[in-house]
């Protein structure tokens, strides 16, 4: 029996809400006034969130999932929308990553970073949508949120299936949104570049911390604001796409780099050609 959230408030569902973007994402909601629903495979971290949220004066629920479970998802949804009567935002934000080039990559680690990182998403979608459909309590519809990554279009040439996965999430949003204009639902991916999360940071050194630290200068390079974007900075765009400020825009990948994917290159060239006009 399906209730209405408390002042009639909108659900916002985040994957991935245990840590890193997305527990940044489930604050800033909750924050916004959203009634948050948090999944992730974590459980403690992710319970922890819900108790704090809550501790907060905001409204959250917690639930475990594996996202490669997809009998699970389909479930979760079924009982978030007949617990809360509708789901107005979903952000798919949870993703995983196998450090494979095309000459390394199994098909175990294939499959699972393609399970976790495209199909959980569609799926979610999909199954979400009869939950977000326009009413005349709500005219907007819904909004879907994919976190793709600037990987999608500049890789490293470490992590193929990361890469296409991140690739698929902007055709996905380009595909659905075309599909779920006429009932009011937008459709847009946010990729963002370097992050300051243990997920951005780890390129699989844990030993040294010698390839985190080279990757970091490196990043830093290429970087034209010169740092790593935050997690807030992530979490503070997702909040404006979903919002009713955000109706025109669907069907496009909205970028959160500090410049990097358009100007990596230009950044460098400037520091040898215009010496004098580069500050950082
Ligand atoms: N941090 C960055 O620099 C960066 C850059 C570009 C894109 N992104 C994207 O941002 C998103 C969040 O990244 P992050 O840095 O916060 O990573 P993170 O590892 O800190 O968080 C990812 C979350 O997803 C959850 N998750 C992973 N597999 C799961 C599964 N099978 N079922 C349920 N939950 C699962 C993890 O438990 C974790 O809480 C990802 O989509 C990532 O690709 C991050």
């Amino acid at each position: 029996m399906a209730t209405n959230t408390k002042n009639n408030q909108r659900v916002a569902l985040v994957t991935g809400a245990a840590r890193g973007i997305g527990e940044t994402i489930a604050h800033v909601f909750a924050s916004a006034g959203y009634y948050v629903v948090a999944i992730d495979i974590l459980s403690d971290e992710l319970n922890a969130l819900a108790d704090r949220i809550r501790a907060s004066g905001g409204s959250c629920d917690a639930y475990t999932v594996d996202l490669a479970d997809l009998y699970a998802v389909e479930s979760t949804v079924e009982q978030i929308g007949e617990s809360l009567g509708r789901i107005d935002v979903l952000v798919n934000n949870a993703a995983t990553r196998s450090l494979h080039s095309v000459r390394g990559i199994t098909k175990e680690a294939w499959d699972k970073v393609l399970a976790i990182n495209i199909t959980a998403p569609v799926f979610l979608s999909k199954w979400v949508i009869p939950w977000m459909r326009r009413t005349d309590a709500r005219p907007h519809g819904g909004a879907i949120i994919n976190i793709s990554s600037v990987e999608a279009n500049i890789p490293k040439g470490v992590a193929v299936s990361y890469a296409v996965t991140k690739g698929g999430l902007l055709s996905f949003t380009y595909d659905a949104a075309a599909s779920l204009a006429d009932i009011g639902i937008r459709v847009v991916a946010l990729s963002p570049g370097a992050i300051e999360t243990a997920f951005g940071a780890d390129y699989g050194d844990a030993d040294s911390g010698k390839l985190e630290a080279d990757m970091r200068a490196h990043s830093l390079q290429v970087i034209p604001m010169g740092r790593w974007g935050t997690t807030d900075e992530i979490a503070k765009a997702v909040l404006w796409l979903a919002s009713d400020d955000a109706s025109f825009v669907t069907g496009t990948e909205f970028r959160v780099d500090g410049g990097m994917t358009q100007t990596w290159m230009a950044h460098d060239v400037k520091k040898q050609i215009l010496p004098d006009e580069f500050e950082s």
